[in-house]
């Protein structure tokens, strides 16, 4: 199998379709950007380097140790950049919490950077052999072992079927039920075996590991992925400022159709304008220097100056 993520880059993570992500957000100097997941501090640091002097950066991530990273990063900016290890679901508390009542540059790059993919401490990789967690937000309760201990078997189809369109998903969970009943399944190694056990290979040039979409859709339910987002997507219009720009990376199709139904939406309610028709995809060279980016899909918007919606 190829595990092109395990090449990991210098900084733990390669910031995908940057020059695109800048075209549309066009930031400006003075201008406050809030980077809803940090991570490496990639898109992060472009922004500070658009926007100062004079601007701020606020960088949120669940994932203590990427946020560490990304401050040390941007540290040269001081007090222009302020780091919340938050869910980006409350954005609108982080605001408060920094005492900004808006922005004007909103960038959500979704999902997690490839250091997280190979790191012991997440379990979110079948090709490293570590306990099945899957918590980017440590202080999170519910692993992903738990799920699989605890799940009813159509429960764990059905996670399967929605969040990764797991054509197999009804053996993978019978199988799943059935190893339960004599042994905890509780590394990554156990439970991608499992799946290779009864999932057959796909035929074609790039072979994809069986295990890929049981460990996406697990990752997703874990961390309640698609939920976090589409309470992110409620509160944009909160907080964006007239004029603002909001761009979001996403590399499922489930995110991506949340976040063009919601820019679709604001746009029909005078809100903004949708600057990207289609969603933009990285090129061939960029796919060729990072295989990991083939599946991003960016889609941008810009806010009315008015919105001609009263306050409420
Ligand atoms: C693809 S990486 C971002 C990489 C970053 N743009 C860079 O250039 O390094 C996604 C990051 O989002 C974080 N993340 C995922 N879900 C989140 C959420 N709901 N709230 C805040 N951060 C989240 C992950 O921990 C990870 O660090």
């Amino acid at each position: 199998m190829v595990a092109d993520f395990m090449d990991v880059p210098d900084h733990g993570h390669e910031p995908v379709l940057l020059n695109a992500v800048l075209n549309f957000l066009s930031p400006r100097r003075g201008q406050v950007a809030l980077d809803c997941t940090a991570g490496r501090g990639g898109h992060a640091l472009a922004l500070a380097q658009a926007v100062m002097p004079g601007g701020l950066v606020l960088c949120v991530d669940v994932d203590p140790d990427n946020l560490a990273y990304a401050r040390t990063r941007l540290g040269q900016w001081g007090e222009n950049c302020r780091y919340f290890q938050a869910n980006f679901a409350q954005a609108d508390e982080v605001l408060q919490a920094a005492g900004v009542s808006g922005v004007d540059l909103v960038l959500a790059d979704l999902g997690v950077s490839t250091n997280q993919l190979t790191q012991d401490r997440h379990g979110l990789s079948f090709s490293v052999d570590a306990p099945l967690d899957m918590r980017l937000d440590p202080e999170l309760t519910i692993t992903a072992a738990d799920l699989i201990a605890k799940l009813p078997e159509k429960e764990l189809a059905d996670m399967l079927f929605t969040l990764a369109q797991e054509r197999w998903s009804r053996r993978i969970a019978r199988r799943i039920v059935q190893v339960r009943q004599t042994t905890p399944i509780s590394t990554t190694r156990q439970l991608a075996e499992l799946v290779r056990q009864v999932v057959p290979p796909e035929p074609g040039r790039h072979k994809i590991d069986p295990a890929t979409k049981t460990f996406q859709a697990l990752r997703m339910a874990v961390n309640a992925e698609l939920d976090n987002l589409g309470t992110l997507l409620e509160q944009v219009p909160q907080f964006i400022k007239p004029g603002g720009r909001a761009a979001f990376i996403s590399f499922h199709s489930g995110e991506d159709r949340l976040v063009k139904h919601a820019m679709l939406e604001w746009q029909a309610q005078n809100r903004c304008r949708v600057l990207t028709k289609k969603p933009v995809m990285p090129d061939e060279v960029e796919i060729e220097a990072n295989p990991r980016c083939r599946s991003a899909r960016l889609r941008a918007a810009e806010f009315a100056v008015s919105t001609g919606v009263p306050p409420q």
